[in-house]
């Protein structure tokens, strides 16, 4: 699957261009799998929903999602609010939320329970920083930042989760993991995934990566065998760009 993550980008008008644009091009997946998903900012999630009208194969999805269902929360946004707009997935625990707004995995633990308890299907963001990279402790990361943004979540629960590993060093940055980096921390993604959640459960996980990926180097990265998709910042703000690495990151996976 590729994910669209428009982050703060496109306002109501520009998410419509961009839709009405990326329809002209994209065709649906051959297996007849939904494999596409955009996730714009919440004002122009409505707008993208009514301009892709029925377009099978592409599903709507909101960067975030508080962890009540509603309350005093000013400024916040719930799933039930998501869910009535069409919105079938959420981006949760993402980087930029970690480090910018205090993030924490416990936190992210409390959104991907009440969003998978309204229907929502739930991706969760991990990845170590450059600092942790640099020092070899990738695997301790992930494994912290598994166990607990996954906290209280069941074996049933899996059919609506996804894991999206993003080094933080990779994200923006133009510099994009190895696929050999990928394939050894996807490995070991799905190994702790067993662990917390059985064996089949875990192995069936899809993970998929994110951090500078491009039509140019999607295809080597979804060449790896824990490799599910991606999840797409910079090059999914162009229809074309983003329609490429769609098609690219498809063959890796029907050859
Ligand atoms: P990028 O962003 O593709 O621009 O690196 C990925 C992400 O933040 O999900």
């Amino acid at each position: 699957m590729f994910i669209a993550n428009w982050k703060m980008n496109k306002t109501q008008s520009e998410a419509r261009a961009f839709c009405e644009a990326f329809l002209k091009i994209f065709t649906p997946s051959p297996n007849g799998t939904v494999d596409v998903g955009i996730a714009p900012p919440y004002t122009a999630i409505e707008t993208a929903k009514k301009s892709l009208g029925n377009t099978p194969g592409i599903d709507i999805g909101a960067q975030n999602v508080h962890w009540l269902s509603a309350g005093a929360q000013t400024g916040e946004i719930s799933a039930p609010m998501l869910k009535e707009i069409g919105v079938s997935f959420v981006i949760i625990g993402h980087s930029e939320r970690r480090q910018y707004y205090g993030e924490s995995s416990k936190f992210v633990a409390a959104r991907a329970l009440n969003a998978i308890k309204h229907g929502l299907h739930v991706i969760a963001c991990i990845g170590e920083s450059a600092a942790d990279f640099e020092r070899g402790v990738t695997r301790e990361v992930v494994y912290e930042q598994l166990v607990t943004s996954l906290e209280g979540l069941k074996p049933q629960h899996t059919s609506q989760l996804t894991i999206a590993y993003e080094p933080v060093w990779a994200v923006g940055t133009g510099h994009a993991a190895t696929p050999e980096i990928i394939a050894k921390v996807h490995t070991q993604i799905h190994d702790i995934l067993s662990q917390l959640f059985g064996k089949e459960e875990g192995k069936s996980l899809p993970i998929i990566y994110g951090g500078s990926t491009t039509p140019d180097n999607i295809y080597e990265i979804m060449c790896q065998e824990h490799v599910s998709g991606a999840l797409v910042g910079g090059a999914s703000l162009d229809p074309q760009t983003f329609n490429r690495l769609i098609l690219n990151g498809r063959k890796a996976k029907s050859g």
